[in-house]
C-alpha cells in the first residue's frame, strides 16, 4: 500500500446497490436498562430492524439506491464458529458475484471481528468492498455508536473504486487483515498498530490515506472440510514450560501459535516444547503477546513469525495453510 491521500465520494445521483448481512454483536445487543452499555445481550435485534434506525438510509434509498439485508447469524462474536465462517463467506460471496450489487456490509460483534476480516480477505480478496462494521454500545443504549458505523459501512461499501475486507468504526476505515481491537470499551476500539487507518469517513466523504486492499484469494473451497485442522494458541510468560505442548500434542493439535514476549521471544522450557513439536509436524508460529508493531527477524529464529498479525489473526493464517493443504 503506497502513501497517497484521496478525498472520495459517491457521485450524486448515482444509484447503489448494497447487501447488509447481519451475524449479531453488540450492534445487534440489548440491555434491560437504557443506561447499561456492558451489561446486555448481543445479537438480539435482527439486521433489517437496525437498517431502519440509520440516519439518511431512507433518504438514499428515495435517491434510487437500493439496502438488502440478510440475516447469516445472530451470535455473540466470542461465540463465532468455524460453521458460521464457512457460511457467511458463501453468503458474501454469493452477493459478490451478483453483477448489479455494489458491495457487501457484514455487522458483526467486536470480540473476533479482526479474525472473521482476515479470514474473508484471505479467502475472497474480493474485488468489491466488502465492509464489517460493529458497535461498542447496544442498540438499546441512550447514546448507541452503531447506527452511524452502519451509515459509513454503508457509503464505503457503495464508493465507486473499493475494493477488499475493511472494517469501519468510529469514523475509521481499517484494512480487514491489519484490525484489531485495542480497547474493551471505549467506542473508538480499533487500531491497526504501525499501519495504521486507511481511510476516514467524514460527512459521507471517504479521505483515503493508503490503496484498498489486494491480494491473491485462496478460494471458498479452502473453507469445504467438515473437520478443520486443531490451531491453538498458547502464551509465553514468566514462570512457563512445555507441558501445555506435550498435552496439545498428545490430543492431535496440528497448529500452534504461541503469544511471544519481546521480540518474539519464548521462554526456553517453552521453547524447548515448540522445537520438538515443529519437528514432529506441527505447524508452529510465535505471534506478539501484545502492542503494536512487527516481530524484527534476528537471523537465527528457530521458530517462523507472524510479523504483525496478532496471535488470534495469526491462528486463522495457519488454519488456511492447514486447509490449503486439503482442499
Ligand atoms: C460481540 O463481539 O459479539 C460482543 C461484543 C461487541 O460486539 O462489542
Amino acid at each position: 500500500m503506497g502513501d497517497m491521500t484521496s478525498i472520495e465520494s459517491i457521485p450524486e445521483g448515482a444509484s447503489r446497490r448494497i447487501v447488509v448481512l447481519g451475524t449479531g454483536g453488540t450492534i445487534a445487543g440489548t440491555a434491560a436498562a437504557a443506561g447499561d452499555n456492558v451489561g446486555y445481550t448481543a445479537g438480539q435485534v435482527a439486521v433489517a430492524q437496525l437498517l431502519a434506525a440509520v440516519p439518511g438510509l431512507q433518504q438514499r434509498c428515495e435517491a434510487g439506491w437500493t439496502i438488502e439485508s440478510e440475516q447469516v447469524a445472530q451470535i455473540d462474536s466470542k461465540d463465532m464458529s468455524h460453521a458460521v465462517w464457512r457460511r457467511l463467506a458463501e453468503r458474501v460471496q454469493i452477493h459478490l458475484d451478483r453483477p448489479e450489487v455494489d458491495g457487501v456490509v457484514v455487522t458483526h460483534g467486536t470480540d473476533t471481528l479482526e479474525e472473521t476480516a482476515y479470514l474473508l480477505q484471505r479467502v475472497l480478496a474480493p474485488s468489491k468492498p466488502v465492509v464489517l462494521t460493529a458497535a461498542m454500545r447496544p442498540a438499546s443504549s441512550t447514546q448507541p455508536d452503531g447506527p452511524q458505523n452502519l451509515a459509513d459501512a454503508v457509503t464505503v461499501a457503495g464508493l465507486p473504486g473499493a475494493c477488499g475486507v475493511v472494517a469501519v468504526l468510529a469514523g475509521k476505515v481499517w484494512a480487514g487483515a491489519e484490525a484489531r481491537k485495542v480497547h474493551p470499551y471505549r467506542p473508538d476500539a480499533f487500531d491497526a498498530g504501525d499501519a495504521g487507518p486507511l481511510a476516514h469517513v467524514e460527512e459521507s466523504r471517504v479521505r483515503r490515506l493508503r490503496e484498498w486492499p489486494q491480494g491473491a484469494p485462496l478460494g471458498l473451497q479452502v473453507l469445504a472440510a467438515d473437520i478443520w485442522p486443531e490451531v491453538q494458541i498458547i502464551v509465553s510468560h514468566a514462570g512457563a514450560d512445555g507441558r501445555v505442548v506435550d498435552l496439545l500434542m498428545e490430543a492431535g493439535v496440528q497448529g500452534l501459535v504461541v503469544a511471544a514476549t519481546g521480540n518474539g521471544t519464548v521462554h526456553q522450557d517453552l521453547q524447548a516444547a515448540l522445537l520438538r513439536a515443529q519437528s514432529a509436524g506441527v505447524a508452529v508460529v510465535r505471534a506478539l503477546r501484545g502492542g503494536s508493531g512487527c516481530i524484527v527477524p534476528t537471523g537465527h529464529d528457530l521458530v517462523p513469525d507472524a510479523g504483525a498479525l496478532t496471535a488470534a489473526q495469526a491462528r486463522v493464517e495457519i488454519l488456511l495453510r492447514l486447509l490449503s493443504r486439503r482442499a
